[in-house]
């Protein structure tokens, strides 16, 4: 059964259509044998009751004058054309062997028991007893002991027979079976075959064809309404995808066009911060200093009160630069980002008080501005995370030109991230991470383990770098 189910559909129905030939006619060729063997044997039977009958009749003179020769000669006579009987005997009245009579003179003739009824089977063989009466007396009983030999030559010929007509039945069928059995099996294993393409096209565009309205049809039928439903869905799940995609494309694009603002709006701001306003500080602090200078040396209170005022305002322009640098770090614009990362890292510590111990491998790369202040603003937003969260002792950070991509890499041997935050839709900081270098065509790997630190991998693609974060606003616009 097992092996049954292993065939195919097209062995499964030829095998079905053959064994059932096969075994309708084996059923009807063995019912039709038995019951002409049946026959055959009854016959065999009686042909052999006349045989003793005629014998018993033909002795009956001989047994009544006790004339054993003349039994004999007719015995001989009358058997030897028999070729079926092996033995046969002739008894008295008494029972008492009066003839016997043996095929080959070779083999002996075992004398048997006398059985009351006519004939019997025995080892292969049949034994019959036919009684002698005359005037209603018996006076004797002949007894024939034949073999089958033809009845087993008939079965052995019904055997032949029925193995051929076997051989040919299967060959027909086999024949036949092949053309009819595809009638069923050809349509299922065309729409086997056509949802196959259509799983790996994904095209539900196709429909399948059959002219029947049988269950096959029925199926053909069904098969082609699902596959309209799965069109239409599929349909609106593409457009719905596709609608999606451009949401978060404009969103992005939104994203980076007012970090770009503001940008150029910190830049503004900055330069007015520091030349207006340090200018003007400047302007003050020299009217401050020549004001002191028109009084004498020890005049009176007011020139200690000046030079309060001096302090307060050198202070100021240290706030003014501070702000202006926080704004636009200027470094970035004059000496590069590998020199800026460095900058601000001693920069932050130190208004952090922090006790860092601060590893660079940094190369300097040329980059255009707007990149430049990306990757800046990434690693600003790391330093920031690693100060407030990581608990950490040591920094390292890498910057390197790797083949044709840019790669950022900040290391702390801090508590590291857990994974629900990595993940968490409210980790923004992370998140402004990846969408800065989405934005340049990178992406940014964070990996990190419990206790053992956190690695931020920001890597760039630099044949994109070179196209500006604007001209891909234009091109999404034209789209
Ligand atoms: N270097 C780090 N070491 C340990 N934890 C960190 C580190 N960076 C970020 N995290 C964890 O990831 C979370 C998400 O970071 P972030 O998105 O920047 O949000 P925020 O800094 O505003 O909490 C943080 O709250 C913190 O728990
Ligand atoms: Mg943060």
């Amino acid at each position: 059964m097992l092996g049954f189910r292993r065939f195919n559909l097209r062995g499964k129905l030829i095998l079905i259509l053959l064994s059932m030939a096969l075994l309708t006619l084996l059923v009807a060729t063995s019912l039709f044998s038995y019951n002409d063997l049946s026959i055959f044997k009854k016959n065999l039977v009686r042909h052999n009751l006349a045989i003793a009958g005629s014998a018993g009749s033909m002795t009956r003179a001989a047994l009544l004058f006790e004339d054993s020769k003349r039994g004999n000669e007719i015995f001989e006579s009358l058997l030897r054309r028999e070729k079926q009987v092996e033995f046969a005997a002739l008894y008295d009245a008494e029972g008492k062997l009066f003839v016997q009579y043996s095929r080959n003179s070779s083999s002996l003739f075992q004398p048997p028991s006398l059985k009351s009824k006519a004939y019997d089977f025995i080892d292969g063989h049949f034994e019959i007893f036919q009684n002698i009466f005359l005037k209603g007396k018996s006076i004797g009983k002949v007894y024939l002991y034949a073999d089958m030999d033809e009845f087993n030559a008939q079965i052995e010929s019904y055997i032949y027979l029925v193995s051929f007509i076997l051989l040919i039945t299967l060959a027909i069928s086999l024949a036949l079976s092949i053309p009819l059995q595809s009638i069923i099996s050809k349509p299922i294993i065309a729409l086997a075959a056509m949802e196959k393409r259509i799983s790996q096209k994904g095209d539900y565009s196709i429909r399948a064809y059959h002219d029947s309205s049988d269950e096959i049809g029925l199926l053909y039928k069904q098969f082609n309404e699902m596959l309209a439903q799965i069109e239409v869905r599929d349909k609106d799940l593409v457009e719905f995808k596709q609608n999606l995609e451009n949401s978060c494309d404009q969103l992005r694009h939104l994203n980076n066009r007012m970090q770009s603002i503001r940008e150029e709006e910190s830049a503004r701001i900055s330069r007015e911060v520091h030349d207006e306003l340090g200018q003007m500080l400047t302007a003050l602090k020299m009217d401050l200093t020549s004001l002191k200078n028109m009084f004498p040396e020890d005049s009176n209170d007011l020139d200690v009160k000046i030079e309060g005022i001096l302090v307060f305002v050198d202070q100021t322009i240290d706030t003014v630069r501070k702000i202006a640098t926080d704004l636009r770090p200027e470094v970035l614009d004059h000496l590069g980002l590998s020199e800026a990362l460095e900058w601000y890292a001693e920069d932050f510590q130190e208004r952090i008080g922090g006790k860092w111990k601060l590893e660079f491998n940094v190369q300097e790369v040329p980059l255009q501005p707007d990149l430049a202040m990306a990757l800046f603003r990434i690693y600003q937003e790391t330093l920031t995370n690693i100060a407030r969260h990581a608990d950490a002792s040591k920094i390292q950070v890498k910057l390197q030109k790797i083949k044709d991509s840019l790669l950022l890499e900040i290391i702390d041997n801090g508590k590291g991230i857990s994974t629900p935050d990595l993940s968490n839709p409210q980790s923004l900081g992370l998140m402004g991470m990846r969408e800065r270098a989405r934005v340049w065509g990178g992406e940014v790997l964070i990996l990190s383990q419990s206790g053992f630190g956190t690695s931020i991998r920001v890597n760039i693609p630099l044949e994109d770098s070179f196209m500006d974060a604007k001209e891909k606003m234009n091109v999404y616009q034209v789209k």
